[in-house]
């Protein structure tokens, strides 16, 4: 199949490698035309494991090819997707969907005999609706289907996701063509077992979001469940355990932390939130996810304060990961700004290490923090050390030169990488989430009434 893809940016390149890797043949469009040359030369723009390769081994199969000029590969294209940003509009939260309504212009003009068109982009209930509006207003002979194609790739693990997907979902108009030029485009995952959902457009639309919200809300519950253990003297690694057994909840996603961020889950929470509120159905529960989720980046800052002793002025912190989650560059609302800032706002000097986000941390965080060349440079002299990323290079430190290079050996563990007494051996002062044997004054109390 021929199969062209607008926007070559996350979603939209992964997208087109692995199409291109099950054999059709797909162009990869984006209007920046340095990206596009990046791409040409075999470079890829973006940090994502394994993603090089792929594009390396389909452009030399001629599967795979990236340009600028859009008319040529839509005109000939059997599918198109649509995969442009969705940013968070100013002001409101909204989604914007400049681009995709954008796209879907220069689709219409460009499309020859039936086309589908998908949009793979994050987009609200009804865009689809609107894209067809918009394809047949620019152009009343265009003969295109429109469809809803989420996608549910995590960044890091983006390529093994869109192979092995749990599901695959398509949203269409009662229409079986389009159904199956879709089932087409992903035959090779239904021989991998991967289930098709076909359905309509606006509960396409809707389960993306959905599965979005709903995790961000997990993720939000074992974190204040952290929060309790912490009070109560439990455990919350095992908590998250006893109830994950229980096939009904599921032991993905429940891993404490200092609260979710990423170019997906806050942004789409939000978008989420205000439609329900625009259409008279408010969602509480999402309301009260992006509100605790938005506190908690900072209150992690007051671990911190509390391990070092009650107050930060004029000490050093040493920040191990800065990227909103291990294995990308991504530091899209990443808890380490707010958490940064709240140090430093705190008195505090911080300096950090992260294995690939120094590039877009400088770009964020400005001055407010001096990078360093590795874990044990970062640590040099410091107070505290905070691990805020779980990046597997901080699975294993060497705990004992690095409780010696500290100025004290304080460890605020915000992603539960270690065991305490592991820790504590070395002399750390150690502070983790959800660990109600943590120090806790009220905690010991109560254990040794
Ligand atoms: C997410 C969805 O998982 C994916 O399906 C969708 O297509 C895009 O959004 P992504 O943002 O790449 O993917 O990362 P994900 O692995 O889901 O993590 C998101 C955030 O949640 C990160 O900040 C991560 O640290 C946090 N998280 C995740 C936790 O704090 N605890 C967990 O147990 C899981």
């Amino acid at each position: 199949m021929r199969i062209a893809i607008i926007g070559s940016g996350y979603v939209g390149l992964v997208t087109g490698a692995c199409l291109a890797d099950f054999g059709h043949h797909v162009t990869c469009i984006d209007s920046n035309p340095k990206k596009i040359a990046l791409l040409q030369s075999g470079e890829i723009p973006i940090f994502e494991p394994g993603l090089a390769s792929l594009v390396r081994t389909n452009s030399q199969s001629e599967r795979l090819s990236f340009t600028t000029g859009l008319a040529g590969p839509v005109g000939e294209a059997d599918v198109v997707f649509i995969a442009v940003g969705t940013p968070s509009r100013r002001g409101d939260g909204h989604a914007d969907l400049t681009f995709v309504y954008a796209a879907a212009r220069d689709v219409a003009r460009a499309v020859r005999g039936f086309t589908v068109v998908a949009t793979k982009s994050t987009v609200p209930v009804g865009t689809c609706d609107e894209v067809e509006r918009v394809i047949r207003k620019a152009n009343p002979q265009a003969h295109v289907a429109v469809v809803s194609n989420p996608e549910f790739l995590r960044e890091g693990a983006a390529i093994e996701d869109f192979k092995r997907p749990d599901r695959i979902v398509v949203g269409t108009l009662d229409d079986q063509r389009a159904r199956d030029v879709m089932a087409q485009v992903y035959r090779p995952l239904f021989l991998n077992q991967s289930p098709i959902l076909f359905t309509d457009r606006r509960t396409s639309e809707l389960i993306k979001y959905s599965a979005n919200a709903f995790l961000a809300m997990k993720i939000t519950f074992i974190n204040e469940i952290a929060d309790l253990c912490e009070q109560v003297g439990a455990h919350v690694q095992e908590v998250a355990r006893g109830i994950g057994l229980d096939n009904r909840i599921g032991a993905k996603f429940l891993n404490a932390g200092p609260g979710y961020g990423g170019s997906c889950f806050p942004k789409d929470t939000v978008a989420l939130m205000k439609t329900a509120q625009d259409n008279g159905a408010p969602l509480r529960l999402i309301e009260t996810t992006v509100a605790v989720n938005d506190q908690r980046k900072r209150a992690m800052a007051r671990k911190v304060v509390s391990a070092c002793g009650g107050s930060l002025r004029g000490k050093t912190v040493a920040v191990l990961g800065l990227t909103f989650k291990p294995n990308t560059d991504d530091m899209r609302e990443a808890p380490s700004i707010s958490i940064i800032q709240a140090l430093v706002d705190l008195g505090a000097r911080v300096r950090a290490f992260d294995p690939a986000g120094h590039e877009q941390a400088v770009a964020v965080l400005n001055e407010t923090v001096v990078l360093a060349r590795d874990p044990y440079n970062c640590v040099e002299g410091a107070h505290a050390v905070v691990i805020i990323t779980e990046w597997d290079v901080f699975r294993a430190l060497d705990l004992a030169q690095i409780a010696r290079q500290m100025a004290t050996p304080v460890m605020v563990d915000l992603r539960n990488v270690y065991r305490r007494d592991e820790v504590v051996k070395h002399g750390f002062t150690y502070a983790n989430l959800g660990d109600g044997v943590c120090g806790d004054e009220r905690t010991l109390s109560v254990a040794a009434e």
